[in-house]
């Protein structure tokens, strides 16, 4: 039987518990340089010291227009690596394994002056109107995130997300809604996420596992739905991807009849359905802090790892205080065990 804190390996990524910090982006990077500070140092490593299995930093851009704001953390220059190791490191020192979330935010990057896309399709009328990519600029894209991810293993971490999910560039790619393109890169729509999987791959070690976040449903009328979204991860896990975070929305405004349920576990039964369709581990993700629902999410075999986000920015201690509700045992800093 498999609960929260039994160990979990694939590949070379061993962890000590199932818990994972999702990605959450802190926008508080000084001087718009995409560079961590040490905002980010002890935000990451206090969610490390507070017994997380893995940490998975923040969507991090592949150039400065991909980010969302400018407060974004980047690697689209080895100047950013240090202060990135900084954090695995210590992360590390603490026993939590570190990922990292690499991605573009293409039309919904609200800083850039002309955001990019594969369609000058807005995403709503607050948005600017991007433009269109070239297919040259695609494919020139694809290297940017090579380079991107062979930074990310330089600075140490032991797994790679993807961030095709949320609406932003490879989301909008494979969408139907958002990529209009006539190029191969239309007639493929998975073409330019695989590409970057298959880039991504040849700069990790071939044993270091890749993790990719998806949305797993669409809420804006005619958007894809659970069947699609097997298909087109099951293309994406044919290119190379080990592992799906499994979330959902993101890709437009949606009307009030589209809006997704916000209850307790609400994307549990899409990560499900990614798991039992392709026979892959899953990530879920979504309103999982109690830690009684969380357990049982990995007792149930719904997923194989389970995400807590925004009850992590609540309580960095939350695995330690989920241990001592489930009466797990964990291993808790010395400093620290007289508190529990
Ligand atoms: C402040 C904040 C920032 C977020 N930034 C990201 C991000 O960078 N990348 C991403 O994929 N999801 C991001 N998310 C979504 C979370 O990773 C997570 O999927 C979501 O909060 C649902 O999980 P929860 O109910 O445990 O918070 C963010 C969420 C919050 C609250």
């Amino acid at each position: 039987m498999k609960d929260l804190f039994s160990p979990y390996k694939y590949k070379s990524l061993e962890l000590k518990n199932r818990i994972i910090m999702p990605p959450m982006c802190q926008y508080s990077v000084d001087n718009k340089d995409g560079v961590a500070t040490d905002w980010h140092y002890l935000h990451y490593v206090s969610r490390a010291i507070g017994g997380a299995g893995m940490i998975i930093i923040e969507m991090t851009d592949v150039e400065p227009d991909g980010r969302i704001s400018d407060f974004d953390l980047g690697l689209w220059s080895d100047e950013q690596i240090p202060a990135l190791q900084r954090i695995v490191d210590a992360c590390h020192s603490y026993g939590a394994k570190v990922g990292i979330q690499i991605g573009h935010a293409g039309r919904k990057a609200e800083d850039a002056e002309v955001p990019v896309a594969p369609s000058a399709i807005p995403f709503d009328e607050n948005f600017k109107t991007p433009r269109a990519l070239s297919t040259t600029e695609v494919k020139e894209m694809v290297e940017k995130f090579r380079k991107a991810v062979g930074r990310a293993v330089r600075a140490g971490f032991d797994s790679i997300e993807i961030h095709g999910a949320h609406g932003y560039l490879i989301h909008q790619f494979h969408s139907p809604l958002t990529n209009k393109r006539t190029d191969e890169y239309g007639e493929n729509p998975t073409q330019f996420g695989r590409e970057i999987i298959q880039a991504a791959k040849a700069e990790m070690p071939d044993d270091m596992p890749l993790i990719m976040r998806i949305s797993a449903m669409e809420y804006v009328e005619g958007g894809y739905g659970i069947e699609e979204s097997i298909v087109f991860a099951g293309e994406y896990q044919k290119a190379g991807v080990d592992i799906f975070d499994v979330s959902s929305g993101g890709e437009g405004p949606i009307a009030a009849s589209g809006r997704p349920g916000t209850h307790a576990a609400y994307q549990v039964p899409l990560a499900k359905e990614i798991k039992k369709g392709l026979d892959v581990p899953v990530i879920a993700v979504g309103r999982l802090d109690d830690p009684i629902l969380a357990n049982a999410v990995i007792g149930n075999e719904e997923a194989d790892l389970v995400a807590v986000g925004r009850g992590m920015l609540r309580n960095p201690y939350w695995s330690l205080e989920a241990a001592a509700k489930l009466k797990q045992e964990t291993a808790i800093p010395k400093q620290y065990t007289t508190g529990f």
